[in-house]
């Protein structure tokens, strides 16, 4: 890895253009994420949290504002960062084995396999590598989109609401695939989700944002030891201040009712 791996957001502000009309999405966004940490963003539909993480992975280019890694600017996409969409966006034309293939950049020829099975191995489809897009459920297609995020090896992972298609069970399943990668590749995450238990079972800090500009609303640290317990009361806590930003103390009868 080159340089301490910290990334570090600086002012950043972006404003998008629509039919003549400016709308402000986020606005003096600071945040400094240390190597290996796992970062959890929730904020209400349309705050700004795609186009935060487009930012980090190099896909949106113009803000203001500085965004560094490892106390570099970002220039474009980088194999340094990996990014899991909503959707798994898998070729349909595709294997498994082919999908993770076609994105695995810079590696010997003698290598290929063998990394490309290792990352197979590490979502757990050893014995799908042949199957195509269509043959597999959501969940198993999610961890190929996972595979080929992490098969460069990335510094960061970016993940934007990578489970929000899933169905409660499945969910929980990939929460604890996420962790038990994270403990393995110990890479940084930044996951993007609305949903506020996700956020805190995962997390090593939330950070909550506002919509409108999409700001910094709060940052609260989870000090709870993994696995976490959903039913702990600490846990209980975070969630019920989360809920409070959210409904900005309009509601305390719905803040209780959580
Ligand atoms: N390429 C774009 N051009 C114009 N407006 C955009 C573009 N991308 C996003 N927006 C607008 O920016 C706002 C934030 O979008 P987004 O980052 O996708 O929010 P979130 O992921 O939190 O739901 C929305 O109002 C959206 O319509
Ligand atoms: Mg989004």
């Amino acid at each position: 890895m080159n340089g301490d791996g910290n990334l570090v957001i600086h002012n950043l502000s972006k404003e998008f253009v629509n039919s003549q009309k400016v709308i402000q999405v986020l606005q003096d966004i600071n945040l400094s994420i240390n190597q290996g940490e796992f970062i959890s963003i929730v904020g209400g539909s349309g705050c700004g949290k795609t186009t935060l993480l487009r930012i980090i992975a190099g896909l949106e280019t113009n803000y203001q504002g500085t965004v560094t890694l490892s106390g570099k600017p970002l220039n474009g996409c980088g194999l340094d960062r990996g990014v899991v969409f909503q959707e798994h966006r898998l070729l349909p034309w595709r294997t498994v084995k082919d999908n993770i293939a076609f994105a695995l950049n810079n590696v010997a020829p003698q290598e290929r396999e063998r990394i490309i099975q290792e990352h197979i191995d590490l979502v757990g489809l050893t014995g799908f590598e042949h199957a195509y897009p269509h043959q597999l459920s959501g969940g198993m297609a999610q961890r190929v989109a996972l595979a080929r995020a992490l098969v460069n090896r990335p510094q960061i992972l970016l993940l934007d609401e990578p489970f929000g298609a899933l169905d409660a069970l499945t969910r929980i399943q990939m929460q604890q695939e996420i962790l038990r990668i994270w403990e393995i590749e110990k890479n940084t995450m930044i996951l993007v989700t609305h949903d506020i238990d996700e956020a805190i079972y995962l997390g090593d800090r939330v950070v909550v944002m506002s919509s409108r500009p999409g700001t910094i609303k709060k940052i609260l640290r989870v000090n709870l030891p993994r696995p976490r317990d959903r039913s702990n009361v600490e846990f209980a806590y975070l969630r019920r201040e989360i809920y409070r930003e959210f409904f900005a103390s309009k509601d305390e009868d719905l803040v209780y009712a959580i």
